[in-house]
């Protein structure tokens, strides 16, 4: 059963076609990279996956449900959740704040359960509270929890980017470029959280620039070019294909 799985996957903007008859899958509990050159689709292919953009052809299932037409936050609830390239956290909260708006099923977001239900909505509150203490320890994030996340060196922001989106509970996590900007010291820190993460069931779609993290990490590659799948494979086959260093020199790298 596939964790994520795409099949002709087509979008343009304004007649220009980003993705081409795109395709993925990524088995249970894998890792599964997704490169390409600079303006290959790759984060219009996350996009699309994650359904923050409809398609304009093709099928996306996820565990056997087709998940093409639903809305992101029905994707995310079942289980499968984004980050972005850039990260999106709320600068002016706290790391924890972050971490507390990032979680599913926040009873205390409806009024009329913290009015007939105060007692489950404390109780709900405060499993959320250290269920995000719990992530923040697992990322080394705990001494940061007060501060202001805008205060964040670039790794620890891709680190609660991580944080929140496990607060949702996922079984698939799609990280767009996870590395970018993260000092070196803490990019082999996001590879053994992720590496973890993965012990415990949790599979993942990484699009990555950063070939030494996409060999240390990927089951399986999927290499892009300009909105198609040229091929796929263990990280040692990709490397060996000369089609794919000629799609990168014929790039915009
Ligand atoms: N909302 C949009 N409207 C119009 N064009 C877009 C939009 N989003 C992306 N594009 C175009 O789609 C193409 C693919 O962009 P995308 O960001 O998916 O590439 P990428 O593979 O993620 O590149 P990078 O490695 O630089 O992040 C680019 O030509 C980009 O300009
Ligand atoms: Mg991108």
């Amino acid at each position: 059963m596939a964790a994520l799985n795409a099949m002709n996957i087509m979008k343009s903007f304004g007649g220009q076609k980003v993705l081409d008859d795109a395709w993925i899958d990524v088995p249970e509990n894998w890792i599964v990279g997704l490169i390409g050159p600079n303006g290959a689709g790759k984060s219009t292919f996350l996009t699309v996956l994650s359904k923050f953009l409809e398609p304009d052809a093709g099928v996306i299932t996820s565990r056997n449900m087709d998940v093409t037409t639903r809305s992101p936050h029905a994707l995310a609830r079942a289980g499968v959740v984004r980050t972005f390239q850039v990260p999106h956290e709320f600068g002016e909260l706290t790391v924890m704040q972050n971490m507390l708006v990032a979680a599913k099923n926040q009873a205390g977001e409806s009024i009329w359960q913290s009015i007939l239900l105060p007692f489950r909505v404390r109780t709900q509150e405060a499993l959320i509270r250290n269920q995000a203490e719990v992530w923040l320890e697992f990322l080394g994030l705990t001494h940061v929890a007060g501060i202001a996340a805008k205060n964040l060196s670039g790794g620890q922001k891709k680190l609660l980017e991580l944080g929140r989106a496990l607060m949702t509970d996922p079984y698939l996590l799609l990280l767009d470029e996870p590395f970018a900007g993260v000092a070196p010291g803490l990019v082999d820190v996001i590879i053994e959280k992720i590496l973890e993460l993965r012990k415990r069931g949790l599979g993942f779609l990484i699009v990555e620039h950063n070939m030494d993290a996409v060999n240390a990490l990927c089951d399986t590659v999927f290499v892009m070019e300009r909105g198609r799948i040229l091929t796929d494979g263990t990280p040692q086959k990709i490397a060996n294909d000369p089609r794919v260093l000629e799609a990168y020199l014929g790039g915009k790298l």
